[in-house]
């Protein structure tokens, strides 16, 4: 036996979800290369694509989505539980997991549904909750990532706005063996409900290793604020031994493809909102470019041969900043866009039915004597 630490190139499960290239920097998701369908589905033929393994006909497409749309509201009890959690002013990703986990397990089918369409209801009523808002109902007219915007705003969003956020949920739709993923995984692998799998696979997303915001890459361009500053900025932090926000990944050797697919929208997204054109936001994304384009130059100079590039939080940031969410959402969206992916994992591991149970490397004594209390 070997022990490879956080597993390592260890295969841990056969999926036909998604597969990771980090060498070539390819994402394939349900057998099509992000770029070739990120953009251009909406989420609900995304998950479609997950659970059956191949993207829906006009018909299928119309009475899948009125089943998720029908799994919109919130039971009472996680009603309560929001309420009482914006009282608290509890933070909306500890909210999201809670209020995950007060959903009702009753078979995998009604769960895996319950959960896609609920965690946007959740996240967008308890956004209001805190901010003094009673929560708009879901409109079952409206698609997913339309109806989302809606519960967030209480106004119908325009196109461009929904043809964002939608290629932003297709992206990080799912992403191979990640650590929530495993997560999920290994809780449905003890016969246990997916209710239960997603409650645990938001736990470990919220890490600052996993989901842990592009939040921070939002700060980093306001602390730089303007493109005279990015060089000397970026400089410092890495002289101080500080990592860049936004660069690097523990797979991609090459830039992360997702961060290819959200900066043509966030870029597409910022040119067709001329009518309110809000300056600040495009004096972002101009920024937000120079910035990339700098940093990767300081990571090659301070890092040769590290291979670090531009990864999916960078572009996620500006994406949702410009969509007007708060950072407070991001890892939030993170995971109402991965619980598609999440739940199509957790029916491909109730197939394989079989718990995981890896070995440890006991480094311990092995034997001590008993010490009565009074001579410890
Ligand atoms: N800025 C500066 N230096 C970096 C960065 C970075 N963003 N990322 C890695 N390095 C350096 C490391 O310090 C290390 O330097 P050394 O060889 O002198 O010791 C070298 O590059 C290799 O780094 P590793 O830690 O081996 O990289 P790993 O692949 O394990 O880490 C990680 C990946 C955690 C994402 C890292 O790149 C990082 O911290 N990035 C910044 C945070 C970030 O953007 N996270 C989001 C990732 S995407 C996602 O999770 C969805």
């Amino acid at each position: 036996m070997s022990y490879s630490p956080g597993l390592k190139d260890v295969v841990a499960a056969e999926t036909r979800l998604s597969h990771v290239d980090g060498e070539a920097g390819i994402l394939v998701i349900g057998g099509y290369p992000l770029e070739e369908i990120a953009e251009r589905a909406t989420y609900e033929e995304m998950v479609y694509l997950l659970w059956h393994g191949r993207l829906p006909t006009e018909a299928a497409l119309e009475g899948f989505a009125g089943e998720l749309a029908a799994s919109r509201p919130l039971p009472g009890v996680t009603h309560d539980l929001l309420r009482g959690a914006a009282k608290e002013r509890r933070p909306v990703i500890d909210v999201v997991r809670m209020a995950a986990a007060s959903l009702p397990s009753i078979d995998d089918t009604a769960d895996a549904r319950s959960l896609v369409a609920g965690l946007p209801t959740i996240v967008a009523a308890y956004w209001r909750l805190l901010h003094g808002k009673e929560p708009v109902a879901p409109d079952a007219s409206l698609g997913h990532a339309a109806n989302l915007l809606y519960m967030l705003d209480g106004e119908n969003p325009g196109g461009d706005r929904v043809r964002a956020l939608t290629t932003y949920l297709n992206t990080v739709i799912d992403h191979g063996m990640n650590a929530s993923t495993f997560t999920a995984r290994v809780i449905v692998s003890t016969r246990s409900d997916f209710v239960s799998a997603v409650s645990g696979a938001i736990s470990a997303l919220k890490g600052p290793l996993h989901g842990g915001a592009p939040g921070p890459v939002i700060s980093m361009l306001e602390a730089i604020g303007d493109a005279d500053n990015a060089e000397s900025y970026l400089r410092e932090r890495l002289e101080s031994g500080e990592r860049l926000m936004g660069f690097g990944h523990a797979v991609y050797r090459v830039r992360d493809p997702r961060a290819d697919v959200l900066s043509r929208a966030a870029r597409a997204f910022f040119d067709h909102e001329d009518d309110d054109r809000e300056d600040d936001l495009y004096d972002l994304y101009d920024l937000a470019v120079h910035v990339e384009k700098t940093a990767l130059e300081l990571l090659e100079e301070y890092k040769p041969g590290r291979r670090l590039q531009t990864n999916v939080e960078f572009y996620t940031a500006l994406l949702l900043k410009g969509l007007g969410l708060h950072p407070d959402l991001f890892t939030p969206m993170f995971a109402v866009g991965r619980v598609a992916g999440w739940t199509a994992h957790c029916i491909e591991q109730r197939a394989v039915d079989r718990i995981f149970r890896p070995e440890s490397l006991y480094s311990g004594e092995m034997a001590r004597q008993w010490t009565p209390r009074d001579e410890r």
